[in-house]
């Protein structure tokens, strides 16, 4: 057996994919394991996925995105900022804009600027905790150098991971299960992967594919894709408690 891993998770909705985890961690659960879910993180207070943790009487918190991210807009200080944020360190580092011209380097620091605000307040969150693994479950927010930083101590030791709603490297982005219904895709997918600089680039973990029949709606490949990723994320968790 495996050591129990300690596991954080942060989401943003319905938490189906947490659920999954959740139900794998039980005792006498059929592939039971070896992880113990320390805390649940929102971006977005009142979803589901919250109340799903709280039943399993998992600690609960919310730091609200949006609320954080409309204060930005209204001027950023640098009083605000944290006090270890270095923007040209972050600016270096972030793979998640390009200056192509289109985005204006103004936007680009204000992203980068409002997020590392925002990701302050998670990371006092979730280093209160001893966590060996931070799972990201349906969380829709793209994570920048400053937080990957403060979780990743040890280079090429990836701490945090994903699941994506198609097989990368196709379709990253919010609506991977969309894009390859429309593509016309023949087999959609999910891959669980770590997290990196990049959206949706970092090494992956697993992946589960699936057929699409013809006459297949849109919430079918979802509902084909969600079972699979049910699946799949608790066995790339204990493939992970396996290796460490
Ligand atoms: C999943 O499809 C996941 O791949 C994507 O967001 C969805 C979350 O679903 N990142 P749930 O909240 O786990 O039900």
């Amino acid at each position: 057996m495996a050591k129990i891993i300690r596991v954080g998770t942060l989401i943003s909705g319905g938490g189906t994919n947490l659920q999954a985890i959740i139900d794998s961690t039980a005792a006498g659960a059929p592939g039971k394991i070896d992880a113990k879910i320390l805390f649940t993180g929102s971006d977005t207070p009142g979803v589901k996925g919250l109340e799903r943790a709280r039943t399993a009487g998992i600690h609960t918190f919310v730091v609200d995105y949006a609320r954080i991210i409309r204060a930005c807009k209204k001027g950023i200080d640098d009083a605000d900022l944290p006090s270890d944020f270095n923007l040209g360190e972050i600016l270096e580092k972030q793979q998640l804009v390009t200056s192509d011209g289109v985005t204006s380097p103004d936007r680009i620091e204000f992203f980068l600027k409002s997020r590392a605000i925002a990701e302050k307040m998670l990371l006092d969150h979730i280093l209160a905790h001893e966590i060996d693994l931070l799972v990201l479950a349906g969380f829709m927010r793209v994570l920048t150098p400053y937080f990957i930083d403060r979780l990743n101590r040890i280079p090429g030791q990836y701490r945090i991971m994903n699941i994506h709603p198609a097989l990368l490297p196709s379709f990253p982005g919010t609506d991977g299960y969309g894009d390859t219904f429309r593509y016309g895709c023949k087999v959609g997918g999910c891959t669980v992967h770590f997290v990196d600089y990049g959206e949706d680039t970092g090494p992956i973990i697993g992946q589960k594919a699936f057929d699409i029949e013809p006459g297949d709606t849109l919430a079918d490949v979802k509902r084909k894709g969600l079972e699979k990723e049910w699946e799949l994320y608790p066995a790339c968790i204990q493939q992970f408690a396996e290796s460490v």
